[in-house]
This record gives structure tokens, C-alpha cells and sequence, in this order.
């Protein structure tokens, strides 16, 4: 059949598609990159918030008015991932056309019931929301990578959450906390970086508490696997997340100053800057902690780049409470930053607290926020114009000429001479101009040329 993924969400739903992906390539079918070229549609979704549900109900819509045009009779729908979890029944209701409904841990399952569904139109839809992170990577681990792969990919080590925080709908829909072993990940990044890829981001919902076993049945910690896997030769990029503030420990610390291809850059979402707030959302740390915890960070590493994730409008979220987060972000002062408005999530604790805070309470202090989280990126950005980066060349600009990337801590930049230059090649880059998103500069050094041949995903050109 001919396939089409749309990923809703986080990052780890991008590397769960990529493996369907990897599974239905193995047995012979194609990906496509239009939904309208493809008669298996697979809706990878997240639950995060109110609006990701949304974006997916007015999909589901559209795919439906492709599946009745479709004159064949294999036209399959299927539902995975976050809403797919906690709410089946919802959406069978509502979209009785849908033809599997796959929970986060029973991706795996995309191919079971394909050839029965184009033989049998009539097949009642199947849902699957019981199977255990285990199974899952059992089965990637032995379904080996076919999708092609850019130079920076991802690698989920650790999945599910035991945490709790009361706004969170992640161990619903994720489960317990589930750590792959050190063997089975190594093999993957080794299998990634044959492919080409020079980046690799480790994910978790809490890569902090990674607790997997080693060869010898011992279980090693984050920083332990870091090291394991900054021996990989060609591997040039080393990222994680995400990281929970509270188990950041100093081992992580060094790890940053000593692992030279780990980058120096971390997101770690402090969610609120008021210990009460900080308190309702069950995050078993307070402001203070984090302080602490970026200051260790920058005693052993002092160019560290921070980045972070913020609620505002948590319910009970007072003008102060929200002053400060304010201040909090004044001291820390970050890269760049996400912040959302506060989402009520099903079976959450924090839906049914009182206090909710009004829309338009939420609104302004979003706008505040993200007012002096801009103005914080874009004096970081400028702070680098005139000095030099070194950038990963990703993918091509927007502008012919032009190859894009990121550099050590993560901004995004174009590199406007980029004759002779590679998708995959590692090179100094001298900043000429920054603007708020992203910075602009002139290669002046090719520090590590692609030697791998790589097909561009735009136009099948070979990149190198
Ligand atoms: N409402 C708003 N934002 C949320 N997040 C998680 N749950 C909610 C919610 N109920 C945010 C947090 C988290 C990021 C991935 O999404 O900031 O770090
Ligand atoms: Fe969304 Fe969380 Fe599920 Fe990721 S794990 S898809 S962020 S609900």
C-alpha cells in the first residue's frame, strides 16, 4: 500500500512514526509525502493539550472525504498514538470510519491487520491500547531501520512517565517509566550513524531517570550511556531530552564539560517560577533547585544555552505567582523557550482543582511572557554576530545557495555561501546578522566533510 504519517506533537511521536514507518517499508510498502497520493493514512496524535486533540478531529474529517472518493476498496484509516490512547471509544463514536485505533505502546501493530482489511471491508475497527513499551521495542529492534534518514535523527531510550506532575496527561497515555537497555540503544545509534547520521537526540519524557541495564546486568544512568555512546566513531552530536530539573545530577555536569561531542545546550522546563504553583503541579522542586541546578551547569560548562518549557495559568496561578515566573526568567535568562496556556487534560488532578484562571487572565500573561522570552532569544542571538559557530549543515536554506542548520546550541542558521558545501558537512560559520529566530552567516571552514553519499529528500539529488 501506499502510506502517509502525520506526527502530532512531541518528538517521541516523531521517532514512534518514523519506526511505523521502518516496519511497513520492511514489508513492501511505499511512503508517500501527500496524504492525497497514499490509501493508508496513519494519524499519529498527541493529547498534550486541548488544541493538538483539535487538529486531529478536522484531519480525521478531510481523510474521511479521501477514503469516500477512493473508488478501491482499500482505503485504511488508522488513529495511533496519544488520543488514540485515552479515548477509543470517543473517537469510534465519532469516527465510526476509522479503521485501527493504536495505542503509544501498540504501534507495533500497524501491519497486523492490513491484508485482513483489504480482504474484508466489513471488519469491525480494531483497537489496541494494552500492549507494554517492552513489546514495542522488541519489535523495532527486530524490524532494523529502512526509512531513509536524515543527518540528525532521534532515539527514543526512555518512555512513559512516573512522575505525576497534575497537569500531565503522559502517564495515561505513556504508562510507567520504561528504560530500553544500553546493548539495544547502542546498536540502534551504530545503525544510525552506518546510515549517515551525524546527530543524535536521545528522548524520554525524563531521560534523567534513565535507568537501563548494561552488559553486565548492572543499570547505568544518563551520564554513563553518554559517554558509552560518545565512542561511536563518526557519531559527531550528542543531545538528550528531556530533562526534569530535579534529576539533573552533577555526573551530567561533567558529562557536558568532557564529552566534547556532547553539545552545550539543554532544555529543562522549569513549567513555573512560584515554589506554591510549583508545588500544586507536584514538580518536587522549587525555584531555588533550579537555580542551583543551571548554576552547576554553567560552573562546568559556562557557554551552556538553556532552553525551556512554561504553563502560565495553572489553576490558583496568582498576579504574583506569575511575577515570579517573570523574574525567574529574568535571572536565568534563556536561548529560547516554549510556554502555553494552562490546558485542562482528562483525568488529570489539576482539572478538577478550584481556581481555575480565566481565558483572558491566561491570554495576557502569555503574551507577557513570550514578549521577554522573544526579546531574551533575540539578545542571545545578537550577542553572536561578529563571532563564529559551528553549524551541521541539515538541509537546504529556504533561498537557493543556501544550506541551513544548527549550531552548538541549537539556533538555527543559514549559511548563505554554500558552494562546495554538503548536506551533512560540519563547518565554522562566521554570524553576519541575527534576526529573532534564527542566525545568518558566511562558511569560512569546512571542519568535517560528509564522506557518506546521501540521496536529498528534496529532489533525489545526491547531497555528497
Ligand atoms: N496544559 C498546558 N501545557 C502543558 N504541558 C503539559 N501538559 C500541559 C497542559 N495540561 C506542557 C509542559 C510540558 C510541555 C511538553 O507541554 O510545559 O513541558
Ligand atoms: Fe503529546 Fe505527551 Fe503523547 Fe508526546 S507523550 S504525543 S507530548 S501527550
Amino acid at each position: 500500500m501506499h502510506f502517509y504519517i502525520k506526527s502530532y506533537g512531541c518528538q517521541m511521536n516523531v521517532y514512534d512514526s518514523q519506526r511505523m514507518g521502518d516496519i511497513l517499508i520492511s514489508l513492501g510498502h511505499k511512503q508517500e509525502d501527500q496524504a492525497e497520493n497514499a490509501n493508508l493514512l496513519i494519524f499519529n496524535t498527541c493529547s498534550i493539550r486541548e488544541k493538538a486533540d483539535d487538529k486531529l478531529f478536522s484531519d480525521l474529517g478531510r481523510a474521511k472525504v479521501l477514503k469516500d472518493k477512493s473508488s478501491e476498496n482499500d482505503f485504511i484509516i488508522v488513529v495511533a498514538g496519544c488520543v488514540a490512547q485515552t479515548r477509543p471509544e470517543d473517537l469510534l463514536a465519532r469516527h465510526p470510519y476509522v479503521d485501527m485505533i493504536l495505542g503509544p505502546q501498540s504501534i507495533q501493530s500497524i501491519s497486523e491487520r492490513i491484508d485482513d482489511l483489504i480482504k474484508n471491508k466489513n471488519l469491525d475497527t480494531l483497537i489496541l491500547t494494552d500492549q507494554k513499551a517492552s513489546d514495542k521495542f522488541e519489535k523495532f529492534n527486530k524490524t532494523g531501520s529502512f526509512a531513509e534518514k536524515s543527518v540528525s535523527e532521534y532515539l527514543t531510550i526512555q518512555e512513559g512517565c512516573d512522575n505525576f506532575c497534575t497537569y500531565c496527561v503522559v502517564p495515561h497515555t505513556r504508562g510507567r517509566e520504561f528504560s530500553r537497555s544500553v546493548k539495544e540503544i547502542t546498536a540502534e545509534a551504530k545503525s544510525l550513524v552506518a546510515n549517515g547520521v551525524k546527530e543524535i537526540t536521545l528522548l524520554g519524557q525524563n531521560v534523567n531517570s534513565y535507568n537501563g541495564v548494561d552488559e553486565s546486568g548492572e543499570t547505568s544512568r544518563l551520564s554513563r550511556l553518554l559517554w558509552e555512546l560518545s565512542s561511536i566513531e563518526g557519531l559527531k552530536r550528542l543531545r538528550y531530552t528531556t530533562s526534569n530539573p530535579k534529576d539533573v545530577d552533577e555526573d551530567i555536569a561533567k558529562a557536558h564539560r568532557d564529552i566534547d561531542i556532547l553539545m552545550p545546550f539543554l532544555h529543562l522546563p522549569v513549567q513555573s517560577g512560584s515554589d506554591e504553583i510549583l508545588r500544586k503541579m507536584n514538580r518536587k522542586y522549587g525555584r531555588e533547585r533550579y537555580f542551583e541546578v543551571i548554576d552547576m551547569l554553567r560552573s562546568y560548562r559556562p557557554d551552556m544555552a538553556f532552553s525551556s518549557d512554561f504553563i502560565v495559568g495553572f489553576p490558583g496561578e496568582t498576579d504574583q505567582d506569575f511575577e515570579d515566573t517573570l523574574d525567574l526568567v529574568k535571572k536565568v535568562k534563556f536561548s529560547q523557550a516554549y510556554s502555553f496556556k494552562y490546558s485542562p487534560r482528562p483525568n488529570t488532578p489539576a482539572a478538577k482543582m478550584k481556581n481555575q484562571v480565566s481565558g483572558d487572565v491566561k491570554a495576557g500573561r502569555l503574551q507577557r511572557l513570550q514578549d521577554l522570552l522573544n526579546q531574551q532569544q533575540s539578545d542571545f542571538n545578537s550577542s553572536f554576530v561578529g563571532r563564529e559557530v559551528e553549524v551541521l549543515l541539515a538541509k537546504e536554506g529556504r533561498h537557493s545557495g543556501q544550506l541551513a542548520g544548527r549550531s552548538e546550541y541549537f539556533q538555527a542558521v543559514t549559511v548563505g555561501n554554500s558552494d562546495g558545501l554538503n548536506i551533512g558537512d560540519i563547518v565554522k560559520v562566521r554570524v553576519t546578522n541575527a534576526v529573532s529566530h534564527s542566525l545568518i552567516g558566511e562558511e569560512y571552514q569546512i571542519e568535517e566533510k560528509c564522506e557518506i553519499k546521501r540521496k536529498s529528500k528534496v529532489g533525489g539529488i545526491d547531497e555528497c
